[in-house]
């Protein structure tokens, strides 16, 4: 590839984080002067920000590289690999998978600068942690959904023994809390009215306010709570362990913020548990819920839960399924257990087969629907705010999300981007019908 890449297209693997991050890229590319393809086929540069938390993360960039490599139409685009799977691989995916640049997920600011080494036929690799950071030299957000994605927090110091974030995003970092707000503004003013707080551990953020004093996330959250035009706050993804009194405090009185908490507990059996490197137990973590719900009783609970951790015996994984039962989830992410290279859990005796695996995951997933479906059905007759996001497939359907981050649809007289109020009248597994009012 030596001419000079005119189009891109970026696509983001995993978590919300990557999402964030994809569309930081494409608006650096953006600001080169490139314009945005919705089909990888179609651009001259394609950007995979991939994602390494669960296996063939790895296998599955190959194979998209594979065909991105034999279009129909005969073009090679640039490829650049981004995100986890480019941290942890290196140069190993360029020399492999032959691509042009990898670019990990604290230096994709130098995009640009890479895009053009590589043009010039030049090694472009970076998949160093610097000390300064992307956030400083990111363009400014200009055009940006109603519900938006603000990182203000990355790496985790954690250990659980089975995870490979530790490694691929490095340390705890929490950005300063003034380019948060400066981040906040640009995003209410180019049309977000709903920010969702993100890291890996969100909750772990502590900075500096205006005044100079020292506050957690709670802290940030009642000041972006006085932000005019910002209508509502979310946050994701917390560890039980940095669940602090004043952010508790901050569910029963921060109106902004919505009554949703997605708090992983991973499993419920505490052997299990500290085996994972939890470091809470099953009764710490309900006892913590107890404590949020106090404040906030219609509060909505989501979790992560892995399945066939090392070792587990049947016996502990029907600790997973009662602790499902006792919490109710209103939704739920829930994985098998997938051994990642470097991580301790990796070598430890015991790896469960996968047969017992699947049977394990589709308990647990059949429970968890069961508990959201149910969820859902309990919020019919309820009257909400919902903030509309996009039109639905129907003529004049528009799609929201309640208060509880349910999907909810209406027919009727709004617009994208409206809080519109709505009462709830049927609901199905995963999303709900609501009548405007
Ligand atoms: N195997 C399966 N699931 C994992 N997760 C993290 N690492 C692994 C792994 N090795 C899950 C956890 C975490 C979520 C983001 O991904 O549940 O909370
Ligand atoms: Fe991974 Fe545990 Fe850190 Fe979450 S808290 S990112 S699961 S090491």
């Amino acid at each position: 590839m030596t001419s000079t890449p005119r189009t891109y297209h970026v696509k983001s693997f995993g978590c919300q984080m990557n999402v964030y991050d994809g569309e930081r890229m494409a608006e650096l590319m953006a600001g080169e002067g490139m314009v945005a393809t919705d089909r990888a086929d179609d651009a001259d540069l394609v950007i995979l920000n991939t994602c390494h938390i669960r296996e063939k993360a790895t296998e599955k960039v190959y194979s998209d590289v594979g065909r991105l490599r034999k279009r129909e139409d005969g073009t090679q685009p640039m490829i650049a690999v981004a995100g986890c799977v480019a941290q942890a691989e290196g140069a190993e995916i360029a020399r492999r998978a032959k691509v042009d640049v990898v670019v990990g997920p604290q230096a994709y600011h130098r995009l640009p600068e890479l895009v053009r080494a590589a043009q010039a036929g030049q090694l472009a690799l970076d998949t160093d942690m610097p000390v300064t950071s992307k956030f400083d030299v990111l363009p400014t957000r200009r055009k940006v959904a109603p519900s938006a994605f603000l990182t203000v927090q990355e790496g985790c110091d954690k250990f659980c023994t089975y995870c490979v974030v530790p490694y691929t995003r490095g340390a705890e970092v929490s950005r300063p809390f003034a380019a948060i707000m400066d981040e906040a503004r640009a995003l209410v003013d180019a049309g977000a009215k709903e920010i969702t707080l993100l890291g890996q551990n969100v909750n772990a953020w502590t900075g500096e306010d205006g005044k100079g004093r020292a506050v957690g996330l709670d802290g940030l959250i009642r000041a972006l709570d006085a932000l005019p035009g910002l209508a509502r706050i979310r946050y994701t993804t917390s560890h039980p362990n940095d669940m602090t009194d004043g952010l508790i405090a901050a569910h029963g009185d921060v109106e902004k913020l919505m009554p949703f908490l997605h708090l992983p507990v991973q499993a419920g059996n505490d052997r299990v548990l500290k085996a994972m490197n939890r470091s809470h137990s099953r009764d710490s973590y309900l006892r913590l819920l107890d404590r949020v719900r106090a404040v906030r009783p219609d509060v909505a609970l989501s979790g992560d839960f892995i399945v066939g951790f090392p070792g587990e015996s049947e016996a502990e994984f029907a600790d997973t399924l009662s602790i499902v039962d006792s919490v109710g989830y209103a939704q739920a992410f829930s994985f098998k257990y997938s051994p990642r290279p470097g991580t301790p859990a990796a070598t430890m005796e015991d790896q469960i087969v996968a047969n017992v695996m699947d049977e394990r995951l589709q308990r647990l997933q059949t429970a968890l629907a069961r508990d959201q479906f149910a969820f859902n059905r309990a919020s019919v007759g309820r009257r909400c705010a919902v903030l509309l996001e996009r039109s639905g497939k129907l003529p004049g359907q528009l799609l929201g999300k309640s208060p509880w981050l349910q999907s909810v649809h209406v027919i009727g007289d709004a617009a994208i981007g409206d809080v519109v109020m709505v009462d709830l009248v049927d609901a199905g597994p995963v999303s709900l019908k609501g009548a405007l009012v």
